[in-house]
């Protein structure tokens, strides 16, 4: 994968921007609040069809105007694409690729495919299980189209049942059956969502060990497992079907619960994974340097597992990555740059090795 250029027009504090890149190492140098971030988001936004720091897709519309564009030209590994987005304040964004129309943002998902990580990624080790589960929908879901749509279906039913949940409280009349009709089919996504998940993780595991353990010199050691709240796993293996009777008898077994609570009490939206450093919960114990190692491992073998599905490894967006990281970890994470393509954020002199340089200037970037 090899973003060619981006073509921007009214991002975030881009005017008007036109950036190529090199295949190998580029930096975006300058001062704070000049748009290296914001270059980083519109590639990401190209990638996945949402930002990772706006709620609201209309936020990254420059101040003061109606639409953004972006335009990216990049190559597959097998030939040339481009895709183009137009996000507009008061109506539907517009997609295409190669001229062509998209309705669907899951039809486009995954075709450029780029890993990010940025600063807010350090919540992923500390903070609540929302992120966690984020960064593995995002991941699979580029893996496997198949895995957005179930994730679809499994919210729609879910804001239904949670519907019918709340009204309850002052109807119980026609509950129980339809509460059961909704839990049987919430229960079938659910089996399918974990088994996509749990194998995921399986192999992040692999790598963020391997990783881990050359990055401290195997000083470190790190376990990281799925933990789903019906999640049923046979020598190792996931079991489907278990786990889709386990999610039923939960679902149909507890609608008093849930009409107190008002909401569904079990079920992939509560899923999260356990990470541990050195057998201990990384979550409580790790240090600031270990956080960032952590996350960026996860993001390492996001690309791995991408490399492995599709041949090629994703671009690289790597937003401040290389600070309070000590020196064999940089140098670590500098050796696995090598033979991708990169496109981060960072001071010049921290970087020794050959790398295209991108200065950022007031939403404006000059070669
Ligand atoms: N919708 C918007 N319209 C115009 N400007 C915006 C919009 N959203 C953010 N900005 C501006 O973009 C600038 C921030 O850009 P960005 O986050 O890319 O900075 P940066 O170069 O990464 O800085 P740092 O080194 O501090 O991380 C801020 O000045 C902010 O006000
Ligand atoms: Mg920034």
């Amino acid at each position: 994968m090899y973003c060619k250029r981006i073509k921007a027009k009214n991002f975030r504090n881009i005017e008007q921007a036109d950036v190529a890149f090199d295949d190998g190492v580029n930096i975006l140098v300058g001062e704070n609040a000049q748009g290296k971030t914001n270059l980083l988001e519109s590639l990401f936004y190209v990638s996945v069809g949402k930002s990772f720091r706006a709620g609201h897709s209309a936020e990254i519309i420059r101040f003061g105007e109606s639409f953004s564009e972006l335009e990216l030209d990049y190559n597959d590994g097998i030939r040339d694409q481009s895709i183009k987005m137009q996000i507009f304040r008061d109506r539907q964004r517009r997609v295409e690729k190669n001229r062509v129309r998209i309705d669907k943002m899951s039809d486009i998902v995954g075709s450029f495919r780029a890993v990010l990580f940025c600063p807010e990624h350090l919540s992923l080790i500390k903070e609540g299980p929302a992120m966690r589960r984020n960064y593995m929908d995002i991941a699979i879901s580029r893996l496997y189209p198949l895995y957005m749509k179930t994730l679809q279906r499994y919210n729609y039913i879910l804001k239904q049942r949670n519907a019918l949940i709340k009204n309850s409280y002052n109807d119980r009349s026609s509950f129980d059956a339809t509460a059961e009709l909704w839990s049987l089919q919430l229960a079938h996504e659910a089996a399918a969502i974990s088994k996509y998940r749990a194998e995921f993780i399986k192999r992040v595991n692999g790598y963020v060990a391997r990783c881990f353990s050359d990055m401290t010199g195997e000083r470190e050691k790190t376990s990281i497992s799925y933990s789903g709240s019906a999640h049923l796993e046979e020598d190792g293996y996931f079991d489907a079907a278990e786990t889709e009777k386990k999610y039923i008898s939960l679902l149909t077994s507890s609608y008093e619960r849930e009409i107190s609570a008002g909401a569904t009490l079990w079920g992939i939206h509560k899923d999260d994974i356990d990470i541990k450093l050195n057998e201990k919960p990384a979550r409580l114990y790790c240090s600031q340097g270990q956080q960032r190692s952590l996350a960026l491992s996860l993001k390492i073998a996001e690309g791995e597992i991408c490399r492995d599905e599709f041949g090629d490894y994703p671009v690289l967006l790597l937003d401040d990555v290389l600070s309070e990281l000590d020196a064999s970890r940089r140098g670590y994470l500098i050796s696995e740059m090598d033979s991708k393509q990169v496109i981060m954020t960072c001071c010049e002199s921290v970087f020794n090795k050959d790398a295209s340089i991108i200065k950022v200037e007031n939403g404006r970037y000059i070669r």
